[in-house]
């Protein structure tokens, strides 16, 4: 069965304090969304469409010259770029689509099948989680309380479903004008069971200058 998927890459660079949109930014000299690209071959991902902002194209080509993709162009939000990247897959209905954040380029192999065999195995949607190693308050108002950390993970991407399920999942919650930050809330949304997976710290969402420096030593660990 065909594991296909979509990398959305058109958010900007603002927080990274980049010029660039953030999934051209290069790690160690290679840009971050040809690193996600390669991340997702090297698993056995098949077809891959990139979703990329407006008037960025030449530059998406140069940064994943060699590697077949297909481009599309974003939308307003994640939400929206997922809906054209999803649209633009020709695979079977029932293939395992992955959505996967650029900024996440240093993805094990290992984190990207674990999620594409749950699928497999007959999840509706899956994701790759870790612990949460802060401390958490909730504020309300003028008082603030300590959360207990031990039932909570933080989510991470590559995201799996079949592809009609989340074609039908994203459209339904466009329709519907509701806001969620992942597509596993999207699948939850419709009243699907979410399947957790272990992820992995090198996963990090590249956001901030500081995130730069981590995944540069994390690869330099990686690489002897
Ligand atoms: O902004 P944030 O880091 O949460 O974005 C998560 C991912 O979604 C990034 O990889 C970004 O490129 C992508 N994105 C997108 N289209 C948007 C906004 C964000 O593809 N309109």
């Amino acid at each position: 069965e065909p594991v296909v998927a979509v990398v959305v890459a058109a958010g900007s660079g603002s927080r990274l304090g980049a010029a660039l949109p953030k999934a051209l930014v290069e790690l160690e000299g290679v840009a971050l969304i040809r690193r996600s690209v390669e991340a997702l071959r090297e698993a056995g991902v098949a077809d891959i469409v990139v979703t990329i902002p407006v008037g960025f194209l030449p530059l998406f080509e140069a940064a994943l010259q060699g590697l077949s993709v297909t481009f599309v162009p974003g939308g307003a939000t994640r939400q929206d770029s997922v809906r054209a990247g999803l649209a633009a897959l020709t695979a079977p209905d029932d293939a395992v689509v992955l959505v996967h954040d650029a900024a996440r380029a240093l993805v094990p192999a290992a984190v990207v099948r674990a999620v594409a065999d749950a699928v497999l195995a007959g999840a509706d949607a899956v994701i790759p989680v870790v612990p949460v190693i802060d401390s958490i308050r909730r504020v309300e108002g003028e008082d603030s309380h300590i959360v207990d950390r031990s039932p909570l993970r933080a989510v991470q991407t590559p995201q799996g479903a079949r592809l009609a399920t989340l074609r039908t999942a994203h459209d339904r919650i466009a329709e519907e004008g509701v806001q969620v930050t992942d597509d596993a809330a999207v699948c939850e949304h419709l009243g699907m069971h979410v399947v957790l997976v272990n992820g992995h710290r090198d996963s990090l969402k590249i956001t901030e200058p500081v995130d730069l420096i981590l995944a540069s030593a994390l690869l330099r660990e990686r690489t002897p």
